[in-house]
This record gives C-alpha cells, structure tokens and sequence, in this order.
C-alpha cells in the first residue's frame, strides 16, 4: 500500500509536465517569434516541462490551404487538450491584449480547466502587463489559475539585439525562472488534485 502511494508520488513529481506556449500576436512580421524563441530557450534549460508551441495564426486559417496545414492543425489541437500547463506570450494592444488571442480563447478549445497559466508580455512603457491584468480576468472564467510572477518586457525592442538575444539577460532569465518554479509548483500540485477529485465534481 505505502509502495503504491509513493509510486504515485514519484510519478505526479516526475513526469513532465505537458506545456503548451500560445503566441498573443498573430500579426505579419510580429516581434512575438523572438520573446518565444527566447522563453522557449530558457523552458528548454529546465527539465520538468515538454514543451510545444501554438501558433493562433494556425488555427484560424482556411481549411482549403492544404493537408500540411491540416496536419499541423490537429497536432496543435491535441496538444491544446492535453496540456496541462500554459505559457502567454502576450504584446499589449491599446492597453488590452490582442483580439486575436481572445478569439483563439473563446473558440479554440484547450485544458485550460484546474491548469495553471504563466504570462511573458511585452510592449511599450507598460511591458505588456495591462494585456497581462486583462488576461487574468478573462482565464479565471475557464477555471485556470494564473501564476502570479510574470516576465515583462518594457519597450522590448529596446532590450533584444538584431540576432534576437537579450541586450542583458540577467533581469528576465530570473524573473522567467521565478516564474517556471511557480507555474511547475501548481501544475504538479493541480495534477495531484485532477487525480484525487476531477475538477468536473465540483465545478459547478
Ligand atoms: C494596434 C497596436 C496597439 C498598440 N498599443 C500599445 C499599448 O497600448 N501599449 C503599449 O505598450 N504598446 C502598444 N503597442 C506596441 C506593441 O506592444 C508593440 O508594437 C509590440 O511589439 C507588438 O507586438 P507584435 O509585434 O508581436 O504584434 C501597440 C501596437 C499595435 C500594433
């Protein structure tokens, strides 16, 4: 009995979490790919999370575009629904975030239900963390829990040189490893809970 309960144990610590990256822009040329290409970089330097990415920009093109697309499009789509943890990568937008991301949150369906939600953002003064606020708001309706340490990226054009790299990486690569300990933290402890009671019983 006690061997069975810490077997379990193991495996809620040490099965990799399932991470899904959502990109916030979805506009032509957007500076979105190089804040993801860097969070993905430093999610890689860890070993709890599996990581995938998905691009909004995919899921709402024609259907008519190929089976390349339809494939990538189905891959995504499970991804979406068997994550069991999430990463925003948000610009903000006249002090909101994207109407894109918010199509891709109301019509794409994904785990967000009892997973918690870690946010990178970007953008002028602000860094993003308006579109940040707004997002915590909107998620809370779908039962996720946002972690609250964020990474925030004040006029990040200013901060990433022409090859994508940080200027000076000290600040954010600790301010994302703060916030990777929480979002593993409540993911593993929300996997725990799922399996002990499943979120649907009381839900509401
Ligand atoms: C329509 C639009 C509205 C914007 N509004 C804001 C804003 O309210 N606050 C801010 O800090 N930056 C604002 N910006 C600047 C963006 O945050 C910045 O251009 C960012 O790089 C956009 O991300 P993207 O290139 O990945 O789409 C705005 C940009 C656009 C295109």
């Amino acid at each position: 009995m006690l061997a069975s309960i810490d077997n379990h144990r193991d495996e809620v610590m040490q099965e990799s979490i399932r991470l899904v990256m959502i990109y916030g822009s979805v506009r032509e040329k957007r500076f979105c790919d190089q804040v993801v290409a860097w969070a993905a970089e430093q999610i890689a330097q860890r070993n709890e999370f599996e990581l995938a990415t998905v691009d909004p920009a995919l899921m709402f093109r024609e259907p008519d575009e190929g089976p390349d697309i339809t494939q990538l499009r189905h891959q995504a789509q499970q991804q979406l629904l068997h994550a069991e943890a999430f990463v925003i990568v948000t610009p903000e937008y006249n002090h909101g975030y994207p109407a894109a991301l918010k199509r891709f949150i109301d019509e794409v369906p994904a785990s967000w239900e009892a997973r918690p939600v870690g946010f990178v953002s970007y953008g002028g003064v602000s860094g993003g963390l308006r579109a940040v606020e707004q997002l915590r708001l909107v998620l809370a309706e779908l039962h996720a829990m946002t972690v609250r340490s964020s990474v925030s990226f004040t006029n990040a054009w200013e901060q990433f040189d022409e090859q994508g790299k940080l200027v000076d990486p000290r600040r954010a690569n600790s301010a994302m490893a703060h916030m990777l300990v929480q979002l593993n933290w409540w993911a593993r402890t929300l996997r725990e809970g799922r399996r002990q009671v499943p979120y649907e019983r009381i839900r509401g």
